[in-house]
């Protein structure tokens, strides 16, 4: 028993730490109506910004991206270069030493801060599932839901022929003791929670492991109704994902490398030729493309080609 008790007495010293715990993030006494247009345009303007645990070494620095009303953006870039980092700023987890956040023009630290968060979801790597049924987690962000909300949005996430088919269908449990889903459909819960609120602004951090085809296939149907027409920014692995945002940023120790669609950065921005030909992963099966179209894999294997026949190393001399 004495081993447990003092497990016990050290988580609880954890729990009082936590519960007491204040944030950081102080909301004006007065504060500004929130953007009001469905479709919101998004500013980061010069900002750098420290990790409170390492303030020598800016997160971001002199970082301004411009993410346009409706429009969807892809963030590229190595592990560590601050794609996670752009996010936590979006929501207002901290907030930068320099520059500012606009929301259709209002900087974000005028707002009422659970008013703004509003109209953000969030969609991250690895989702949290709660123990419950999964009407609960699809709920869970709007617990007044109606079931006829639940399933119009498990089906706009492309889950709703899987819930389903679970012996339980929507009041399958889901946790230790409950149904296990894939990576794929995990994700698929998340979108349709995030999806449920029907948020102005919708953050995705795109999964890195590997999903089942057919989940992978259907996320990415999901991904593409939803980013159409909204105010998106995704962190984005894989090729598909890339393909279908309107623009493409390019990220790398902290700043902003280069922008534009993907044509434009395999011809214009070696980091990301490098990362396209590393990184992506590529999802469509390319036998299922009509001939003579090139698959995504295909023109990287191109622009590898050119990138290595015109490096200078490979040039036979005189
Ligand atoms: N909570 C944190 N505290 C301190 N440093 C952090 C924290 N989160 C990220 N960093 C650092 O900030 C930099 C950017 O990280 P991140 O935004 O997570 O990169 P990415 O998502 O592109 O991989 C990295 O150097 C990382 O080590
Ligand atoms: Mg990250």
């Amino acid at each position: 028993m004495w081993g447990d008790l003092q497990r016990a007495a050290g988580a609880s010293e954890r729990l009082v730490e936590l519960i007491n715990t204040r944030s950081l993030i102080e909301e004006p006494a007065t504060t500004v109506a929130t953007a009001s247009s469905a479709r919101p345009e998004l500013r980061m303007d010069d900002i750098t910004f420290c990790y409170p645990t390492r303030p020598k070494q800016p997160a971001l620095q002199n970082f301004t991206l411009h993410i346009a009303a409706g429009k969807s953006l892809a963030l590229v870039g190595p592990s560590g270069a601050g794609k996670s980092t752009v996010f936590e700023l979006l929501l207002r987890f901290y907030d930068p030493q320099q520059g500012r956040i606009l929301l259709d023009g209002t900087d974000i630290r005028a707002m009422h801060l659970k008013q703004m968060r509003e109209h953000i979801a969030l969609v991250p790597q690895q989702p949290a599932l709660f123990t419950g049924d999964v009407r609960y987690n699809i709920a869970y962000g709007k617990l007044d839901a109606t079931d006829d909300e639940v399933i119009a949005a498990a089906r706009a996430a492309h889950a709703h022929d899987f819930i389903a088919a679970l012996p339980e269908g929507y009041a399958s449990h889901l946790g230790e003791m409950g149904v296990r889903l894939s990576g794929g459909q995990r994700q698929r819960i998340a979108l349709a929670r995030a999806i449920l609120n029907d948020p102005k602004i919708l953050l995705l951090d795109e999964a890195t492991s590997a999903l089942d085809t057919e989940s992978e296939h259907q996320v990415q149907l999901a991904l593409q109704e939803l980013m159409h027409n909204r105010t998106t920014v995704i962190i984005a692995h894989r090729l598909s994902t890339i393909l279908h945002a309107d623009t493409i940023a390019v990220l790398d120790k902290g700043q902003l490398i280069a922008t534009g669609t993907h044509e434009q950065l395999l011809r214009d921005c070696p980091l990301y030729t490098r990362l396209a030909s590393l990184q992506f992963r590529e999802t469509e099966a390319s036998a299922e493309r009509p001939s003579g179209e090139q698959t995504g894999s295909e023109q990287l294997s191109a622009a590898r080609y050119s990138e290595s026949a015109s490096a200078p190393g490979l040039s036979v001399p005189g």
